[in-house]
């Protein structure tokens, strides 16, 4: 029998980290922890070891073809095959940043919605009934997010694609470099619309594996809380491990769930991405 495979990525550290330690001690199979830094990643494997957990590592940059396609390739050849992939890595500029804003578009959209494209451009193909796919997507990432009317229905489209979608957000790139991304129905938050990017993929690819000859491989986005990490400059009140628990949910889900091509909630409440009200507390 082939050992079962779950792939974490940006797991060196704050959620993605804890993700990766909840999988060790729950998931019956194989855990990768992936970094973009080979240093950052063998440490943080170290000290998983250091707690009798055994996850392997391997380099993933999820901007960079040639890594992920090196790391496809690796899974392809040892293992044959994916059961769970959590899409964690991402970025997010400091509210004080002086980079330009159309610099910090560029490189937020390139990390957080193209990143997690090219990731699963490469892995879905690897991933075996049953399969649980979690996207990280934030409280930022909720439909209401949105200031724009026409731009809030073209993204809650049952007929949007993942082509569709990816073109809005070049064109939110190339807009935010004349400053003009307002008029295009977008708030002055590139974290927030990368995210938003995130969960109305998630619902495209549901849509996908629905029709796949594949059985039953679930596609969930999800607000892990507000944690403590440094993406939040530690400013925040869950722990990691609290922030891992709605990701842990969503891959663990069991066989033939109905909790597909949802956005759930840091508490594990599927909340409706287009209807309902942001839930608190964060
Ligand atoms: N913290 C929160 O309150 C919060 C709230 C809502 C959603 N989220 C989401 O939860 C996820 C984890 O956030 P976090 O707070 O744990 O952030 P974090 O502490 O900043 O960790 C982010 C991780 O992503 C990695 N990463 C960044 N760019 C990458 C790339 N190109 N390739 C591979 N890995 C890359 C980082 O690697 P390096 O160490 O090399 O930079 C790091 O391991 C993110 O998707 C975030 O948007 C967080």
């Amino acid at each position: 029998m082939m050992s079962r495979v779950a792939v974490v990525t940006g797991g060196n550290k704050g959620i993605g980290f804890a993700i990766v330690k909840g999988l060790c001690e729950q998931f019956d199979g194989i855990v990768y922890l992936t970094a973009r830094n080979e240093a950052k990643g063998q440490a943080a494997v170290e000290e998983l070891k250091k707690l009798g957990l055994q996850p392997r590592f391997h380099q993933l940059d999820v901007t960079d073809d040639s890594s992920v396609d090196t790391f496809k390739q690796y899974i392809s050849d040892i293992h044959g095959g994916l059961d769970v992939l959590v899409n964690n890595a991402a970025i997010a500029f400091k509210h004080n940043s002086l980079d330009p804003f159309s610099y910090q578009a560029s490189e937020t959209i390139k990390v957080n919605y193209f990143g997690l494209v090219r990731v699963c451009k490469a892995l879905f193909p690897l991933l075996r009934d049953h399969a649980r796919v979690v996207n990280l997507s934030s409280s930022a990432g909720h439909l209401s997010r949105i200031q724009g009317d026409e731009l809030k229905a073209r993204l809650a489209s049952l007929t949007l694609t993942e082509d569709d979608l990816s073109q809005i957000m070049r064109d939110l790139i190339n807009a935010a470099q004349t400053n003009t991304h307002r008029e295009l129905g977008w708030a002055n938050n590139v974290y927030s619309a990368s995210k938003v990017a995130v969960s109305a993929l998630t619902r495209i690819q549901q849509r996908a594996f629905d029709e796949d000859a594949r059985k039953d491989i679930a596609v969930n986005s999800v607000h892990p809380g507000l944690v403590e990490t440094d993406m939040t400059s530690h400013r925040a009140h869950l722990t990691p491990e609290r922030g891992a628990r709605a990701p842990l949910y969503l891959a663990f889900l069991t066989k033939n769930t109905n909790i597909k091509g949802k956005y759930v909630w840091h508490n594990n409440i599927i909340v409706d991405w287009i209807n309902d009200p942001l839930p608190g507390p964060y």
